[in-house]
């Protein structure tokens, strides 16, 4: 894919796909639940898909129109034996989520996914579905998909959780719906809450007090209407080149602003930009809203500590605002960074040197001093969609062309990205 500086300032309006975390959780919950579940806004990424596929060959009947998703639950016990091995492409969320879930099963099963899944830690959800008796083990023995998982009774844990992790926490939480007693996990700081939020929603009983969940065992989870609210991280491309590209206007309709994820919208205040937030709305205990944005000069800032799991998925894209930002911006205790789609630290490092930004890797995090002006480099998506479409932002911005490789890797998390970033240049 090749882009070109932007000519025109980004204006009009836009509905992001919905978001990719609530989306997977609606289909493992409906599937959990008993009666239909009706997810509209559903996201069609291939992460997503790939969940859906899963649970279809556990036998679930999930059916699929443009308009909406079915989900025919069978309840808490009603999942069936795969009828093969469980492929979760490219996506960590289902890998990690269906391990807690496939733990308490009367069944044995196996996940795989591509060559990314491989490689990515798997010891983090293995050692808590461990000490609640569960039988899991990576058929390598690297600690890495591909899983094999004996499902068994399992024991209530309190796990306190090295890291601040909505997979790590959700997988022990789903896992927990099948143990002996109260299930609960306390992480460092907090992470995306809406596997809280979505069982609550359909009548199991969780209770989160600071950086605590309680999940009780048994629920009986029912069916029902979740309508996806657009996703804050398929947001933040457009966010950040309305920022970027002077005289922009852009509205971005019905985005999720749960507090879980918002840090992106912090971040933007405090490096001089302003976001409006425009008619809230909550559906489903999912707050989301308007978001009206406008071209701004900016400059540098401190991203770091409690603010980090709030806007993990968006660093790509911060980093690339930082370098047209005025000043230094800082990034640190993010060396979760490291273990996602691709080492995002390393690539973001190597892609913004290539288009002439001045940048330092740390272990956990980045030096970024803006304001040099960019060019247009080949940039290597390393099939991570986020650094694909972060660095397509960043070609807006950048003098001269830019071509990123294997730029379709968008299609896991947003595959009208690109049809949808013309629409607002056009
Ligand atoms: C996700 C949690 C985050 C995030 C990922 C989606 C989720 O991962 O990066 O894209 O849906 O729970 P970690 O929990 O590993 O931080």
């Amino acid at each position: 894919m090749k882009l070109s500086k932007a000519l025109r300032p980004l204006k009009g309006e836009l509905r992001v796909p919905g978001d990719k975390s609530i989306s997977h959780r609606a289909v493992m919950l409906g599937s959990l639940a008993e009666g239909t579940t009706e997810i509209t806004h559903f996201l069609e990424g291939a992460d997503c898909l790939s969940t859906i596929g899963c649970f279809r060959r556990m036998g679930i009947r999930i059916d699929k129109d443009p308009r909406r998703i079915l989900v025919h639950g069978k309840g808490l016990h009603g999942l069936a034996e795969p009828s093969g091995i469980l492929d979760c492409g490219n996506s960590g969320t289902t890998a990690r989520l269906i391990s807690g879930i496939l733990a308490g099963q009367t069944f044995a099963s196996e996940l795989t996914g591509d060559a990314s899944i491989q490689k990515r830690p798997m010891g983090r959800i293995i050692r808590p579905l461990r000490a609640m008796g569960a039988s899991i083990e990576s058929i390598a023995g690297n600690d890495c998909a591909p899983l094999r998982i004996e499902g068994r009774p399992l024991r209530a844990i309190h796990y306190n959780s090295p890291v601040a992790s909505a997979q790590v926490k959700s997988c022990v939480l789903l896992a927990g719906l099948y143990a002996d007693g109260s299930t609960s996990v306390t992480e460092p700081a907090l992470s995306r809450n809406h596997t809280e939020l979505m069982l609550r929603y359909f009548g199991g009983s969780v209770v989160s007090s600071g950086l605590t969940a309680a999940v009780q065992p048994e629920p009986r989870l029912r069916g029902g209407r979740i309508d996806v609210p657009g996703d804050i991280s398929s947001a933040a491309y457009f966010l950040a080149a309305a920022l970027l590209i002077p005289g922009s206007e852009v509205l971005l309709r019905h985005v999720g602003i749960n507090p879980t994820r918002d840090g992106i919208l912090r971040v933007i205040r405090s490096m001089g930009g302003q976001v409006d937030i425009l008619d809230k709305t909550v559906s489903g205990g999912e707050p989301a809203a308007d978001l009206l944005v406008r071209s701004c000069p900016l400059h540098g800032t401190v991203i770091e500590g409690d603010l980090i799991p709030t806007l993990i998925d968006e660093l790509p894209v911060l980093a690339v605002l930082a370098a047209f930002a005025e000043g230094t911006t800082t990034i640190r205790n993010a060396e979760e960074l490291r273990v996602k789609e691709s080492d995002r630290l390393s690539i973001l490092a190597e892609s913004l040197s290539a288009m002439g930004a001045d940048v330092t890797e740390t272990e956990d995090g980045l030096i970024i001093r803006g304001g040099k002006p960019l060019r247009g480099a080949v940039i290597h998506s390393h099939l991570d969609h986020r650094i694909a479409m972060s660095f397509a932002v960043a070609a807006l911005a950048a003098e001269g062309e830019t071509e990123i490789t294997e730029a379709d890797c968008v299609k896991i998390s947003y595959p009208n990205f690109f049809e949808d970033l013309n629409s607002l240049t056009r």
